[in-house]
């Protein structure tokens, strides 16, 4: 044969190799194409996905109320677009005395025989769109105690000091002159700094309190709480004497169990078997809760994707600052101020495996607040440099109010803001108003109302604007065409929101987030029932050509997530957002 003369191994050697190379071929075949599609798919997203629209503006603020009467210790937005406000009446003076008419309270002077009259108003309903208040009669102590927005728009308040550590108070402002329903004994045991939170069934849930390593259940109003339930963690993570874990970060999370956050440990509590299902790692560092006083949010929840399965939706939470755990029996025994802590730690509540990842804040804080922002983003306001809570017991107010921008890469999240001249100290607040505007309120280091002082009871109130509040953003912000926008929710079902923009030519789904806010009650620090919801969102379509568009939105899946109640529905183009609107679902 022609070719009988080639070498034998040769032919062996091809005969080996040429299989290696068609299969080498299709593997690089393959990659090329798995490549180019990659490339493509970035292409695509580059071109459609347009980055939020920056701003140098670093907020602004303005006074809006000289003497609003009542030092803002507790604050609760309503869907009245009122702000239910209180103190505590232990002081027995406010700057609100009640109006003519009003009966005053009879009191024990200091336990003994001595009854006075209380003829201050400790509470008061602030109007958002007038800055005008109107006096609200609450007679059994609220001082430090816990609250939340009820599905039917009621606020529930629990707990306090005193008489009121075992009350339960609602007030539902639908009227001009509705006030409070108090009923006493209602616990089983004191709730004095503890933490209300909505369930997913519009129940609550209210979590320790001073000398309470346990939790209960609010009843049906009038009704009696029947067994308090202990959990060992509330025990376990009080330091001697300083305890710094009241007031514990407490949220649910979607597979309807409950993360509780106290000191430096958490877990995962199943509020229906009362077991601990789960404990997550130490945070290092320092105290977290009540007296060392860090914040707390939740990052916005996400459902702008494909699945709405339990395991897929994914929640992360921060802390940030606080104090060590001997800051405050320092401060107390007039031995120093320690510095705050300025660490902010992250975790994934839903991961299988989940770790702390710490970055560091531009400034220490103590007392302050963390809020969600309608765009997503977070706020650092309010509170100290130095110290911790209670009385006398915090210097160097950190006047710099922080973005968080947690999208952002690593190391580049932190925005040091315009500073506020008003110095926000223990016992102060701020809420998200539909305006997107922050309301700033309280301040009172005392045992009293104190006019003249390093840091006087404040009664001031102030709005601070966050950057996205930027006059020259306004081309850019949508506005909720309420009439026409769909206000009741229900859970999973689509439905349909109307806005207009005035430069907003050629809106893809991607430029539009819809994000829903539940209203938080703030004290202390801490935002109960707060999150911030992010929709999927799609199927824009342009009503009248370059004025008005009409988005579709998935409502949240289930009450777990979302639990039952009024929120504000925002719409953020490339991270501007809209004026907030009243939702129900
Ligand atoms: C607060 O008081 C100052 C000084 O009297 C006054 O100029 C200002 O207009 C007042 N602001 C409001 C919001 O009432
Ligand atoms: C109240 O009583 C306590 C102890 O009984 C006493 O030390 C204190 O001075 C009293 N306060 C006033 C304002 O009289
Ligand atoms: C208070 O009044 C009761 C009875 O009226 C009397 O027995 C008691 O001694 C009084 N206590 C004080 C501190 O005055
Ligand atoms: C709760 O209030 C009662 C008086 O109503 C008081 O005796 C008790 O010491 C208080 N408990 C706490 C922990 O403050
Ligand atoms: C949804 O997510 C869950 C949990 O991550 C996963 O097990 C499931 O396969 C996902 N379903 C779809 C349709 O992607
Ligand atoms: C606050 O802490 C800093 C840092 O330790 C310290 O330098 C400063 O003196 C403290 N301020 C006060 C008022 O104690």
């Amino acid at each position: 044969m022609r070719f009988a003369g080639i070498n034998q191994t040769w032919l062996w050697r091809g005969i080996v190799i040429f299989p290696w190379i068609v299969a080498w071929v299709l593997v690089i075949l393959f990659w090329l194409r798995l490549d180019t599609h990659d490339h493509h798919h970035h292409h695509e997203e580059e071109a459609t996905k347009k980055p939020d629209i920056e701003t140098n503006f670093i907020g602004s603020w303005e006074l809006i109320n000289n003497d609003s009467g009542v030092s803002a210790m507790h604050v609760n937005l309503m869907p009245t677009n009122k702000l239910i406000v209180y103190d505590a009446t232990v002081y027995r003076i406010s700057r609100l005395p009640y109006p003519k008419g009003v009966p005053c309270v009879p009191f024990q002077f200091n336990n003994t025989n001595l009854t006075l009259q209380d003829c201050f108003a400790h509470a008061m309903e602030y109007d958002i769109d007038t800055n005008q208040v109107r006096p609200l009669k609450v007679t059994v102590d609220p001082w430090c105690s816990s609250g939340g927005l009820a599905p039917d728009g009621t606020l529930v308040s629990t707990g306090g000091w005193n008489d009121g550590n075992k009350t339960v108070r609602y007030i539902r402002d639908s009227c001009s002159d509705c006030d409070w329903r108090e009923h006493n004994n209602i616990f089983q045991e004191p709730r004095w700094y503890a933490t209300q939170h909505i369930l997913a069934n519009g129940d609550f849930i209210v979590i320790g309190g001073r000398g309470a390593f346990s939790y209960e259940f609010v009843p049906k109003e009038g009704q009696i709480s029947q067994k308090a339930y202990y959990l060992p963690l509330l025990y376990e993570t009080t330091d001697f004497f300083a305890e710094n874990n009241l007031y514990p970060f407490v949220y649910l999370i979607p597979d309807g169990n409950i993360f509780v956050f106290s000191n430096y440990r958490s877990i995962l509590l199943n509020p229906t078997t009362n077991k601990v299902v789960k404990t997550f790692p130490i945070l290092l560092g320092g105290s977290r809760n009540y007296p060392a006083s860090g914040m707390s949010a939740l990052l916005p929840i996400r459902f702008d994707y494909n699945n709405f399965s339990v395991n897929a939706i994914k929640v992360e939470m921060i802390v940030c600052g606080g104090n060590s755990p001997d800051a405050f029996v320092k401060a107390l025994k007039k031995e120093g101020f320690l510095p705050a802590l300025q660490d902010c730690a992250r975790m994934i509540i839903t991961d299988p495996n989940p770790l702390w990842d710490i970055e560091m804040m531009p400034s220490r804080r103590t007392l302050g607040d963390a809020l969600n922002l309608p765009n997503g983003q977070i706020l650092l306001i309010n509170g100290a440099q130095n110290g911790t809570g209670a009385w006398w017991n915090a210097e160097e107010p950190n006047f710099t109010p922080v973005l968080y921008s947690p999208d952002k890469p690593k190391g580049q999240r932190f925005k040091g803001l315009n500073p506020n001249t008003i110095a926000r100290m223990y016992h102060s607040s701020s809420a998200l108003l539909p305006s997107g505007k922050i309301w700033v309120g309280g301040s009172n280091p005392h045992d009293t109302y104190k006019d003249v002082d390093k840091y006087p009871t404040e009664t001031r109130v102030q709005s601070f604007y966050p950057p996205y509040l930027d006059p020259n953003l306004d081309k850019f912000r949508p506005l909720i065409i309420q009439d026409s926008s769909e206000k009741k929710l229900r859970y999973k079902d689509k439905f349909e929101t109307h806005f207009s923009i005035q430069e907003g030519d050629k809106l893809s789904d991607d430029d539009i987030k819809v994000t829903m806010y539940f209203p938080p009650f703030t004290t202390h620090g801490f935002s109960m029932n707060q999150r911030l919801l992010v929709l999927k969102s799609e199927d824009i379509v342009e009503v009248e050509k370059g004025v008005s568009y009409k988005i579709s939105s998935t409502a949240p899946p289930f009450a777990e997530v979302a639990p039952p109640g009024y929120y504000l529905l925002f719409v953020v183009h490339r991270g501007v957002p809209s004026k907030g609107m009243w939702v129900q679902i």
